[in-house]
């Protein structure tokens, strides 16, 4: 058997503490930042195997958790990592882990959260290429949690059920490519063949 590293198994201990103290007094609006493993996701907030959770509907769920993906660093799943097979590894992760809502493996690049006493808005943006200096950005997914939820948005699902890229639970990913030169805000279709090196 391998050990955990300890690491992972202080980070684990303090999960146990910390999910205890918010279930025990029921302190909800919980959002947690996440990052370090280079992946763009979103998450319901969870106790597995502690509490019950309805992934279809986010009941059991005490919050949310958003992890930024890396802005240079290439994808856990590999460097020069083709879209096609970026996209088969997140289609596993969201089959296979019933809180997680969206994965994306395959795009750097960063998000920005947009907080207000009524809601708390997650837009992804990934560029279509590293590889060399450029403004160029595009809009990969939009979460919305309202205030009380404790979860992330359905009806419409996340980002009104349409990511554009990676795998979405409860939605679609279609792909457009349609991405922004932020140094004109004019539109365009990238299709850049190596997002990384
Ligand atoms: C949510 O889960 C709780 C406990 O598991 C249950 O009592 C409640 O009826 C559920 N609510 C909905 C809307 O499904
Ligand atoms: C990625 O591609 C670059 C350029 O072709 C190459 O130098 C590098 O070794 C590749 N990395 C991997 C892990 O295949
Ligand atoms: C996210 O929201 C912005 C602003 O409303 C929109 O322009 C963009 O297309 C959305 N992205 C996706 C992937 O739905
Ligand atoms: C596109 O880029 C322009 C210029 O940086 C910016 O003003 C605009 O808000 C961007 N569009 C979106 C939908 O983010
Ligand atoms: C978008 O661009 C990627 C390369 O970055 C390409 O693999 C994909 O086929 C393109 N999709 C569309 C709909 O243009």
């Amino acid at each position: 058997m391998n050990p955990l590293p300890m690491g992972m198994l202080i980070l684990l201990i303090m999960m146990h503490g910390t999910f205890q103290t918010l279930y025990d007094n029921s302190i909800g609006n919980n959002i947690v930042i996440s990052g370090d493993s280079h992946a763009n996701w979103a998450t319901d907030l969870i106790w597995l195997d502690e509490h019950a959770y309805d992934p279809t509907t986010g009941n059991g769920s005490i919050g949310v958790e958003f992890a930024g993906t890396a802005v240079s660093s290439p994808s856990p799943y590999g460097q020069n990592i083709s879209l096609a097979t970026a996209n088969e590894a997140s289609d596993l992760l969201v089959q296979y882990n019933r809180e997680l809502q969206w994965s994306e493996l395959y795009y750097r690049g960063y998000f920005e959260l947009q907080i207000s006493h009524e809601l708390v808005e997650a837009n992804y943006f990934g560029m279509p290429t590293i590889v060399n200096r450029n403004p160029d950005e595009i809009s990969l997914a939009n979460f919305t949690v309202l205030s009380g939820a404790n979860a992330l948005q359905r009806n419409p699902s996340p980002g009104g059920g349409i990511v554009e890229n990676g795998a979405l639970k409860l939605g679609k990913t279609v792909q457009t490519n349609s991405t922004n030169d932020t140094a004109t805000g004019i539109y365009f279709i990238s299709n850049d063949p190596v997002e990384d090196l």
